[in-house]
């Protein structure tokens, strides 16, 4: 069993944990990132399938991901704009497909009404949730009481613009069926992205990609690093105390002052903690779960829904992918359509063969941009739920009352282990904005812990 000594040891090579170990080591600290899988990037994976290049995990950047954006310029890599020019589709409760330009709906007048007013006050109630601490909110037991579909039915009976506001936060962003998280749940994930107006904007939340693919930022980080970074040392078991800590993989043990859990916080369970981790993280990481979404990538050998005056954007709560876009890479002549499909409608493709599954899912797509659409020559589904090490997509959430009760915890130390994952962050929840954040946010406490001396306090 090899041994190495460094100040500060990062489990998981994420977005997370390689900006943290980029600022440590500016700020004149070793480092040693132990990373379960051969790649880095974690949820973030650029690969070439069937010849054609895909972004299996995360891929966009929108405006106010200031974070992330600041690590794409300095690390030189370039952006370019999503395809959006002429018309969005959606598919009505009657299967009908319609088109439409902007932000709303083609839905009936009384529906648009409806949905307007619904999304005011959401605007209203999410500009005064802090998403540091949305648990503080003098409202927060209340509205994590309630779940996300029940509050928005409590609103209004029209169905079809509850299908319409439930989506945005649901099958679109936590991936959970709606009635399996709360309306605070719900406030976080649109306050993260600054409003729930944002959240709804496709050519905001969906704007930018970057080219080359955004593992480009992880595996640039870990090139810094050289190393440090070590692959294929999936960490067994984490030893800790007033004096540091001890990671022990198949073949290495590695001793640090301080240790940053940088992943996924369903993943903790799959570390054995000496002595255990307190009562109360063992308590709050069990009311965490992710979500669980199908990314379907099409791609065809041009982008024929463009000669229709389609910009590829296709909307519908009613649809097996309740959302698909124009995904065309960068200077590509062949066109990539991009589905998603959520949380049961997920489950329930599982439970069919592969062959079945692509059939219901390009049957789908061909709803929105015509039969064409059933014949794309690179099909791939990225399936998240069988990755070991991440476990669902996109994100970890809180159950219902979870938020309130535990999210003031989720990030604070324990002894000389600090925690960092896009899973607990506030701006840029769930995205690897949030990630990049909490990697700063968690090197800056250990940085000011190592200066104050206070290495493993609380232990
Ligand atoms: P992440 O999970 O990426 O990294 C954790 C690392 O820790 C992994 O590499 C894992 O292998 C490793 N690990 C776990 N346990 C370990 C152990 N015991 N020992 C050693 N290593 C261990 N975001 C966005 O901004 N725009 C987008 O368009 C999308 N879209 C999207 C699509 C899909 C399909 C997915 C799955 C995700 C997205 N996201 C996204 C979300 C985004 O990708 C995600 O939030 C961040 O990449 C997470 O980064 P972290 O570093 O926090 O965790």
């Amino acid at each position: 069993m090899a041994e190495i000594t460094r100040d500060v040891l990062i489990i998981g090579a994420g977005a997370a944990g390689l900006t943290a170990a980029n600022d440590l080591r500016k700020a004149g600290l070793s480092v040693a990132v132990l990373e379960a899988r051969d790649r880095v990037g974690g949820r973030l994976w650029t690969d070439v399938i069937d010849g054609a290049m895909l972004e299996i995990g995360g891929q966009w950047v929108s405006p106010d991901q200031q974070a992330l954006i600041d690590t794409i310029d300095e690390l030189g890599l370039e952006t370019y704009s999503r395809y959006r020019e002429g018309d969005s589709v959606y598919v009505g409760p009657d299967g009908k497909t319609s088109r439409f330009t902007g932000e709303m709906f083609p839905v009936s007048a009384a529906t648009e009404k409806a949905i307007a007013e619904i999304t005011e006050r959401l605007d209203a109630m999410v500009a005064e949730i802090d998403p540091d601490r949305p648990w503080a909110h003098p409202k927060a037991a209340e509205w994590d009481a309630v779940t996300w579909d029940a509050w928005l039915r409590q609103q209004t009976d029209d169905d079809e613009a509850v299908r319409n506001l439930a989506f945005a936060t649901g099958s679109a962003m936590l991936t959970k069926p709606t009635h399996a998280f709360s309306l605070l749940q719900s406030l976080l994930m649109a306050a993260s992205a600054g409003s729930y107006s944002h959240l709804v904007d496709a050519d905001f939340i969906l704007d930018k990609r970057v080219v080359g693919g955004l593992q480009r930022v992880p595996i640039l980080l870990a090139e810094r690093l050289g190393d440090d970074v070590l692959l294929n040392q999936p960490v067994r078991s984490l030893e800790w105390g007033a004096t540091g800590v001890t990671a022990t993989t198949d073949d290495l043990t590695v001793r640090a002052r301080f240790a940053i859990l940088a992943h996924a916080p369903v993943l903790y369970s799959r570390i054995s903690f000496v002595p255990p981790l307190p009562r109360r993280q063992h308590q709050l990481h069990q009311h965490l779960s992710m979500g669980f979404v199908i990314k379907v990538h099409a791609v065809y050998d041009r982008p024929f829904w463009r000669e229709q005056g389609l910009s590829g954007t296709a909307f519908s709560p009613y649809e097996l992918s309740h959302e698909a876009y124009d995904n065309t890479n960068h200077g590509d002549e062949r066109g990539t359509l991009v589905g998603f499909v959520s949380d049961q409608n997920a489950d329930d493709l599982f439970e069919l063969s592969a062959e079945e599954r692509k059939e219901r899912i390009l049957e789908s797509l061909s709803h929105y941009y015509g039969p064409e659409a059933k014949n794309p020559v690179v099909y791939y589904e990225s399936d998240w739920g069988t990755e070991e090490w991440t476990r669902g997509a996109y994100a970890a959430s809180f159950d219902m009352g979870g938020l309130h009760r535990y999210g003031a915890d989720l990030r604070a130390a324990v002894g000389p282990i600090h925690f960092a994952c896009s899973d607990m962050a506030g701006a840029g929840y769930q995205h690897v904005d949030g990630a990049i954040r909490m990697g700063h946010l968690a090197a800056e406490n250990i940085i000011d812990a190592g200066r104050a001396g206070t290495a493993a306090s609380g232990a």
